[in-house]
């Protein structure tokens, strides 16, 4: 992570002020993918990766943001706070800003500093992780406290209703709520959870594909209203699903013909992955690592060929890992159309595991990947 004592330089040079300072970490995803918004289960880990966020009260009533990964700053005045996203890289934290006032908060003038080593565009939840960080930054300074699920609530809402990605909710919460050395199974419907630990013996190896993808792109919520469109049809004739979190195989094997075609195919996935999740949790948790990473490579090919949210290159990063020694389990993770894969991989060989397949894939890809070997990592926090 970036030297937050070198980052509270950079604040204090820019705007002359003391900040507090924030980090909210990224997460990877181990199995439960575009199952969140149909009120299911999800099992993310935060990761050693994280966006820290600077913040000091101004009395000009300007809020002034400065990234420093985009080396830009925007001002907007709190008398005329915009009510909607502009597709800026500053939509992420005036979304929490917005949603904030929007819960009846004066809000004053401020001056915030952000800097993430999150990689961008990749799946890893660079945009919660400035969320959570702006909110939890925004929130000091308002002396208010908002708890774990209704912040991660709070800063989904930033993203859903200010910057028009209709994400669910899994991204904010780990990041808010995350635990080092531990993935975290959430149900989704009352936001509940279980931690379950990551063994020591066990390396996060994330490997980016280098193909960018975008959860306010079209593809995402085009799946979204597919999944949507095969729920109502169950719904028609059992009133009682309001979700697919709801539905159940034999339902798709009862109405399915129903459908189009496309829509059997999301559902299908959708509630196989629920399965696949709650099934995964338990063998992490009775430490059946074999188990779990049948159900990541069952849960890929489900991604890849039911919910088509694939690419070539993330399919062939998955396949090339397969005979790597080492490796428990892969998939690709986040949502979808590009991004990484999460590879679980026996610690001693998690170095080996990481350069081969590195070299594997720009042989076959011809593009040179970015390869990260992480940990679990804690929530959201304020930096002493
Ligand atoms: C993105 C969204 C999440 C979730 C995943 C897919 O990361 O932000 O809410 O839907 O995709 O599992």
């Amino acid at each position: 992570m970036h030297d937050p004592a070198e980052f509270r330089s950079l604040h204090l040079d820019r705007f002359q002020a003391e900040p507090a300072l924030f980090a909210a970490p990224g997460r990877v995803n181990l199995i439960g993918e575009h199952t969140d918004y149909a009120e299911g289960f999800v099992m993310p880990a935060a990761i050693n990766f994280a966006t820290l966020a600077g913040i000091s009260p101004r009395s000009d009533g300007k809020i002034a943001i400065y990234s420093e990964n985009y080396r830009e700053e925007r001002t907007f005045d709190t008398s005329a706070l915009p009510q909607q996203g502009s597709r800026h890289w500053s939509d992420y934290p005036m979304g929490v800003v917005h949603i904030l006032a929007g819960e009846g908060h004066a809000m004053p003038g401020f001056s915030l500093s952000l800097w993430g080593d999150v990689p961008l565009g990749s799946g890893l939840s660079s945009s919660a992780s400035v969320e959570v960080a702006t909110a939890l930054a925004v929130e000091s300074l308002l002396g208010v406290h908002y708890p774990g699920p209704g912040l991660a609530r709070l800063c989904q809402k930033a993203e859903n209703q200010f910057v028009g990605a209709s994400s669910g909710i899994m991204d904010q919460f780990i990041s808010v709520n995350g635990k080092e050395n531990h993935a975290l199974l959430l149900d989704c419907r009352d936001l509940s959870y279980k931690l379950a630990p990551i063994p020591d013996c066990v390396a996060l190896v994330i490997a980016n594909t280098m193909v960018k993808h975008s959860v306010a792109g079209g593809d995402y919520p085009t799946r979204r209203r597919e999944s949507e469109s095969a729920c109502a049809v169950i719904a028609r004739h059992r009133p009682e699903v309001k979700f697919l979190r709801d539905a159940t195989l034999e339902d798709l094997e009862r109405w399915g013909q129903e459908m189009q075609p496309k829509a059997l195919m999301r559902a299908r996935h959708i509630i196989s992955e629920n399965l696949r999740t709650v099934a995964a949790a338990d063998a992490l948790l009775r430490g059946d690592l074999k188990e779990l990473g049948r159900l990541m490579a069952e849960a890929h090919w489900s991604y890849s060929r039911d919910f088509e949210a694939s690419c070539a290159e993330a399919d062939a990063m998955v396949e090339l890992a397969q005979d790597l020694p080492g490796l428990i389990g892969a998939r690709l993770t986040g949502g979808g159309f590009g991004g990484c894969t999460v590879n679980l991989v026996e610690q001693k060989d998690a170095e080996a595991f990481a350069a081969t397949l590195g070299e594997r894939y720009t042989e076959r890809i011809g593009i040179v990947p970015q390869m990260y070997i992480c940990h679990a990592s804690g929530g959201a926090h304020r930096v002493a």
